[in-house]
């Protein structure tokens, strides 16, 4: 087994959880203008609009279950020094026994203060007024990382790939960088590449190894033949 390994995931790996993905057939990019819900402008122009969005998004993040793709991920990082990197804004993987799971377009459950920088849980529902619990003042906002705005955790990220023997994404479409990038820095750095999607994403090209099919039945069968 891999003494190190490095895992990106995406919405791909939630979506057998009930939790959308963005740029599937009824993704949530077709049923929204992300210009007007993941962007710091789109915020500024109806912050209202967008607390609605977020606030839909945690609703269903509590309904829903992890799935055996989270919970072989957990059992993996049991064994191995596994780095979770995720796009994923849900708590999935820490529900399945995950830990210190990197986030790095944030996380739904916590809020920001968009004046003070303070970070707290976030309340099931959030609404423009909001007083930031630090600082008072009406500017919270959800703390999920915008287009236009930079991801968290780079350098945690770019250490873990550095010192990566594998690496892997899982259930991403490889179209929003930097996490599209990852993959190239894993080939730069000489080390073998395994992509484990629904269908080929848009770098498979670029990956030494790849197995498709549903997450909750090529993640557990992967982790399964590495002997975790
Ligand atoms: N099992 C495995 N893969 C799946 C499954 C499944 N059950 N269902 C869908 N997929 C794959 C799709 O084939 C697709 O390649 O998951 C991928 C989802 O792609 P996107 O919808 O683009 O989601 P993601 O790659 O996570 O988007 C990246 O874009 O909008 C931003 O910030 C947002 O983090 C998000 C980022």
């Amino acid at each position: 087994m891999p003494k190190r390994i490095v895992i990106l995931s995406g919405a791909g790996l939630s979506a057998e959880s009930g939790l959308g993905t963005f740029r599937d057939k009824d993704g949530l990019w077709t049923k929204y203008d992300l210009a007007e819900v993941a962007t710091p402008e789109g915020f500024a122009a109806n912050p209202a609009l967008v607390h609605g969005f977020y606030n839909a998004r945690r609703a269903n993040c509590l309904d829903a279950r992890p799935n055996a793709a989270h919970a072989a991920l957990a059992a993996l990082q049991r064994q191995a020094e596994v780095t979770l990197v995720t796009q994923n804004v849900d708590d999935l993987l820490e529900r399945a026994g995950a830990r210190d799971v990197i986030h790095m377009h944030g996380q739904l459950n916590r809020a920001l203060c968009a004046a003070c920088g303070h970070r707290w849980d976030a309340p099931r529902e959030m609404a423009p007024d909001d007083p930031c619990p630090a600082c008072a003042r009406p500017a919270t906002r959800p703390d999920i990382v915008w287009f236009g705005e930079i991801p968290y955790h780079m350098a945690m990220i770019e250490a873990a790939l550095a010192a990566a023997e594998l690496f892997v994404s899982i259930g991403t479409s490889g179209e929003v960088y930097p996490a599209a990038g990852f993959v190239q820095e894993a080939r730069a750095a000489g080390i073998p590449t395994l992509e484990l999607n629904l269908e080929p994403s848009s770098g498979s090209a670029l990956f030494t190894d790849a197995r498709y099919g549903p997450a909750t039945e090529i993640v557990p069968a992967w982790v399964a033949e590495l002997g975790a």
